[in-house]
């Protein structure tokens, strides 16, 4: 199991495969700040798993960052919460430009106070629901959002063809029982880190 101190966020993130500049370490840990301050007043974060937070929220969400290709322009993060892995992943891959979104109004409020504090320039956030979205992107993650069936209904409409789904799996799921019908798929283990299950990356044909 991979363990991370608290003031180690730059070589925990180096570890995972994903190492990052000063500045965005920086702007991981802003982020990780505000997640403590705001995170259990949303809903998003149980108090117990505060302690935690660093390895099962932020730790797990820069991961996905290892799915994402040079060639890749844009991607949704679909029902962002309190914007995981969006706001993560935006950090990590500044050519990427994300829209996080999140229909939840009081969550949406509280991503655009962190696009704007962390001067995140590649990120927006819709505030809406998924379904609403009309404009391609070559990604869509979805975490904690749905079952793997729906939240592949809810991205091929989204995705270019070529495009990628990258669905978190639960812990000690079986990832070949995530082959929703017209994704291909590759399952992705990265390190593991606490509580985290393969990323499932499912293609549009
Ligand atoms: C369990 S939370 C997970 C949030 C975040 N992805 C995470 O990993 O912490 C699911 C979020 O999806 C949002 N959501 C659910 N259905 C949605 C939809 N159809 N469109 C947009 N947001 C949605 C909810 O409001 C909620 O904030």
């Amino acid at each position: 199991m991979f363990h991370v101190k608290h003031e180690g966020l730059g070589s925990a993130a180096e570890t995972l495969g994903v190492p990052l500049s000063g500045d965005q370490v920086a702007k991981l840990a802003s982020y990780e700040a505000l997640l403590v301050e705001r995170a259990v007043a949303l809903g998003l974060v149980a108090s117990g798993d505060l302690p935690r937070l660093r390895t099962r929220h932020l730790l797990d969400s820069l991961r996905a960052a290892l799915a994402v290709l040079p060639t890749d322009r844009d991607a949704y993060d679909l029902g962002s919460g309190g914007g995981l892995p969006g706001i993560v992943v935006a950090i990590a891959c500044p050519g990427l430009w994300i829209t996080l979104v999140e229909s939840r109004r009081r969550r949406g409020a509280f991503l655009e106070m962190t696009v704007e504090r962390l001067e995140l320039s590649n990120c927006r956030v819709v505030v809406g629901r998924v379904e609403s979205l009309e404009e391609p992107a070559d990604m869509c993650f979805a975490r904690a959002f749905a079952d793997a069936a729906t939240s592949w209904r809810l991205a091929v409409p989204l995705l270019r063809p070529g495009g990628r789904l990258v669905y978190f799996a639960g812990e000690g799921s079986d990832p070949a029982s995530y082959s929703p019908e017209g994704a291909s798929c590759e399952i992705l283990w990265p390190p593991p880190v606490a509580r985290a299950g393969p990323l499932v990356i499912m293609s549009r044909q």
